[in-house]
């Protein structure tokens, strides 16, 4: 469905009828956040809204579909035009993964990179704590084994390091106590950027803490940084390229950049009746909107070849690539997530030069 265009005719045909958003969340038994996502293209009504939806608005289903009035002459050409695409959306409607978590309701979009970041700052926001040290050094992510055992960091004595994505501030309170002396962070949630700040404070840590997002210069210094990190941070980007440009820009010549993120062909495969199969294609990497603990993500799921050209384009070189399975961690777990990490990667780490 042409989410825009549907939720515009929503909000025309509400105006119409001289309700306000709230008005018509209230007659609907919904919360006025939920019309103001329709009516932003972030979301069509669930199914059973539609029909209510449809009743208070003065429209059919078939307008509703279709975003806009209907004549009795394409009435019936629409109809059949909103079946074909009914259809192809339940195709393409898969279950995803993020880490160690299933997404509800996945729906593939075109990338909107305002209304992606405004979906996502949304979700941090608000759900930010449920991470609290889950997405955080020494773990790189899934079952990779951790720094300790990587030692990817090294000596940071001295050094000046940026976290992207910085969340709760735990993975900066770990290379400060590895001996980093300037600490800064840049985060697009306005919330996680408080939980840092209050949790360094708590631990008398001194951070520069930067709110934006990663794709968009913003004021870091440039020829600064020893190290630039992540930790399941880097996939939340709408503009990979951009992206390590201004990492490659904000490092020191030599300097590091090491990030860690899911794992593409962890999304491709999931367990049916105890057996792992393919059940998404490796090669899709079209935007996807998903839910997770009832609010919308978006995403993308890239190849490893993409980030991999990508660093190469920016000009970094690649000295490790990791996409191992800390197996002892992996064969103590009770969970699928851990069960799937002895058969394939579930996260990888790359650590890169700049040039
Ligand atoms: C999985 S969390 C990991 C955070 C951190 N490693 C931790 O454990 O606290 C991802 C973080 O990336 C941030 N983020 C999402 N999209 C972003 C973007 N486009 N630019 C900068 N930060 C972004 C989120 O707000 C969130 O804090």
């Amino acid at each position: 469905m042409e989410q825009v265009k549907v939720g515009k005719f929503i909000a025309t045909m509400r105006k119409q009828l001289n309700l306000t958003q709230n008005e018509l969340a209230e007659l609907i038994g919904i919360s006025s956040k939920t019309v103001s996502k329709w009516e932003c293209g972030n979301g069509m009504p669930e199914l059973s809204l539609m029909l209510p939806l449809c009743k208070i608005l003065k429209i059919n289903l078939n307008e509703l579909f279709s975003g806009e009035k209907l004549t009795d002459a394409n009435y019936k050409k629409k109809a059949e035009e909103n079946i074909m695409k009914l259809i192809e959306d339940s195709e393409k409607n898969k279950e995803n993964i993020v880490g160690g978590r299933a997404l509800g309701k996945v729906a593939n979009i075109d990338l909107n990179v305002s209304a992606t970041h405004r979906t996502n700052t949304e979700f941090w926001d608000t759900i930010g704590s449920e991470f609290l040290g889950v997405t955080a050094l020494p773990k790189w992510g899934g079952y990779l084994p951790t720094e300790e055992k990587l030692k990817l960091l090294g000596n940071l004595s001295n050094k000046s390091v940026l976290e992207i994505g910085c969340g709760n501030g735990r993975s900066l309170k770990y290379v400060a106590d590895l001996g980093a002396t300037e600490l800064w962070g840049i985060d697009i949630s306005e919330n996680q950027i408080k939980r840092t700040k209050a949790y360094l404070q708590t631990e008398s840590i001194d951070a520069k803490l930067v709110c934006s997002p990663m794709e968009n210069r913003c004021g870091l210094p440039t020829d600064y940084f020893d190290l630039v990190y992540s930790v399941y941070g880097i996939g939340w980007s709408t503009n990979l390229d951009k992206t390590f440009e201004l990492i490659h820009s904000y490092l020191k010549k030599e300097g590091l950049f090491i990030f860690g993120w899911s794992h593409p062909i962890h999304k491709c495969v999931s367990f049916e009746g105890g057996k792992l199969v393919f059940s998404n294609s490796y090669f899709n990497e079209e935007w996807y909107c998903g839910d997770m603990s009832d609010k919308a993500i978006m995403l993308s799921n890239r190849k490893m070849s993409t980030y991999i050209n990508a660093l190469a384009r920016n000009g970094f070189v690649i000295e490790s690539f990791i996409e191992e399975t800390d197996k002892e961690r992996a064969m103590n777990s009770e969970t699928d997530f851990g069960k799937k990490a002895l058969m394939l990667p579930t996260a990888f780490v790359i650590k890169a030069r700049k040039l």
